[in-house]
């Protein structure tokens, strides 16, 4: 992904904020928003943007702005996307571990639907709407088995997987919901990984999650929600992702004959390529004759390349130049691995990558930030959260979250001590 040209100038950015810190194109967030839309063009459907892929309110007012739902995994991502402007009635409510609070809470705020992932979760959906004396609106998470081909810590998909209910138990659930009066199955979902690249295992899930769909409507059912999950990949490096058509498309053939709404949950397509972490040099070393670049943001901003071995790209900024290291032919040029301050060998944003020598105060530009940066960010070693920063193609800039204060990292832990004191 090459940089906009309307990225703003990272000399003054620098100077007002110091580094490292997130940068977000809002303009990209929303053509990305516009191109999965698109794609279901003279469809009903709802694109549920997952939150948990980039959470900032001001990311999802983006999208809310332009009619996106929202994908939650927990009451804290339900009320962010409130807060943003999602409307109750696009908020699904997903993931396998809800407590009772949560759904609750998610009940007496009317969202869409409540994605159910086993059978304990569905009884206690409905006792819970029964001592509410209401009526839940559920989906099920349906587990197609399929091996979506991607890195098994982001692979969801398959029964060794701890989601979703398999399709003959599904079946069952499905019509004990049918028959409660305080259950109304609505939709069906399934989400079979992350960063997808191939079509095929979504397209054999997505047939087995119809052919169920089109039996349970056959018998009276009348699910309106036919949910396809999230999962797009989006290019790192040179992979060759999905194009939003061709996905589109054959989700439309499968649905052909019915008045289902589509719904799609994706978290990186929209973002990740609008994200970008920058950071300083703070050192150079040579230890023997490997080369560290060492930078002043590590794993707990960035937490991708330690977890999923996954490569971010990087650019170097220079003179107000930018120049992307993967065309660097420069004969200085050697290779180095880029590492942060943590105590950690894990503690790498890119390893053996081709850099000219670099000095203090260089700024690098990591690539393809923009989902699964800061909302995976911890505060290992007792450093603060970066703050995040938005443009836009007119050259707006905006803070859309501010430095964190170090204070702020202990303030809860004060209350032993002043006892103590
Ligand atoms: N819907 C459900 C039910 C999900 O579990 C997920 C992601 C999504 C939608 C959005 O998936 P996306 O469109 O973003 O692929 N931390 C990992 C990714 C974890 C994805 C978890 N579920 C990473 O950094 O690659």
């Amino acid at each position: 992904m090459s940089i906009p040209h309307y990225f703003p100038s990272l000399g003054q950015l620098t100077k007002r904020f110091g580094t490292p810190f997130y940068l977000y194109d809002f303009t990209n967030i929303q053509q990305q928003y516009l191109k999965i839309k698109g794609a279901f063009a003279g469809r009903k459907s709802l694109i549920a943007y997952a939150l948990k892929a980039n959470s900032n309110l001001s990311v999802v007012q983006q999208i809310a702005s332009l009619g996106g739902g929202a994908d939650c995994v927990s009451l804290g991502e339900i009320k962010r996307a409130i807060l943003a402007g999602v409307k109750p009635y696009h908020i699904i409510f997903s993931g396998v571990g809800k407590r009772k609070d949560e759904i609750l809470e998610a009940l007496h705020l009317n969202i869409l639907f409540i994605n159910v992932e086993s059978e304990d979760e569905l009884l206690l959906v409905e006792k819970i709407a029964s001592s509410i004396r209401t009526e839940a609106r559920i989906s099920l998470r349906v587990n197609p088995n399929i091996n979506p081909k991607t890195h098994p810590y982001i692979s969801t998909g398959l029964n060794e997987n701890k989601f979703g209910i398999p399709v003959q138990e599904a079946k069952r659930l499905y019509l004990y919901a049918h028959k409660s009066p305080h259950l109304k199955p609505v939709g069906i979902h399934f989400h079979i990984g992350s960063q997808l690249l191939d079509l095929e295992p979504l397209q054999e899930a997505t047939q087995k999650i119809s052919s169920l769909f089109h039996s349970l409507n056959a018998i009276g059912l009348e699910l309106k929600f036919f949910d396809v999950g999230g999962g797009l990949g989006i290019n790192y490096t040179d992979e060759k992702p999905i194009e939003p058509y061709d996905y589109a498309q054959m989700i439309l053939k499968e649905l052909r004959g019915t008045e289902a709404t589509i719904i799609c949950e994706p978290g990186r397509f929209i973002v990740g390529n609008s994200g970008y972490l920058i950071t300083s040099v703070l050192y150079e070393k040579i230890n023997d004759s490997k080369r560290f670049v060492i930078v002043d943001t590590a794993m707990n901003d960035l937490i991708r390349p330690t977890l999923y071995d996954a490569i971010h790209q990087i650019a170097l900024f220079d003179s107000e130049k930018i120049i992307d290291t993967e065309i660097l032919e420069h004969s200085h040029c050697t290779l180095a691995d880029v590492v942060g301050p943590i105590c950690e060998s894990g503690d790498f944003l890119a390893k053996n990558i081709k850099l000219p020598p670099l000095k203090h105060n260089n700024l690098l530009i990591i690539k393809n930030a923009g989902a699964y940066g800061f909302t995976m960010a911890s505060h290992y070693n007792t450093r603060p959260n970066p703050p995040e920063i938005a443009f836009n193609d007119q050259k707006k800039v905006w803070v859309i979250r501010s430095k964190e204060r170090l204070e702020s990292l202990w303030e809860n832990e004060l209350a032993y001590l002043k006892d103590k004191q």
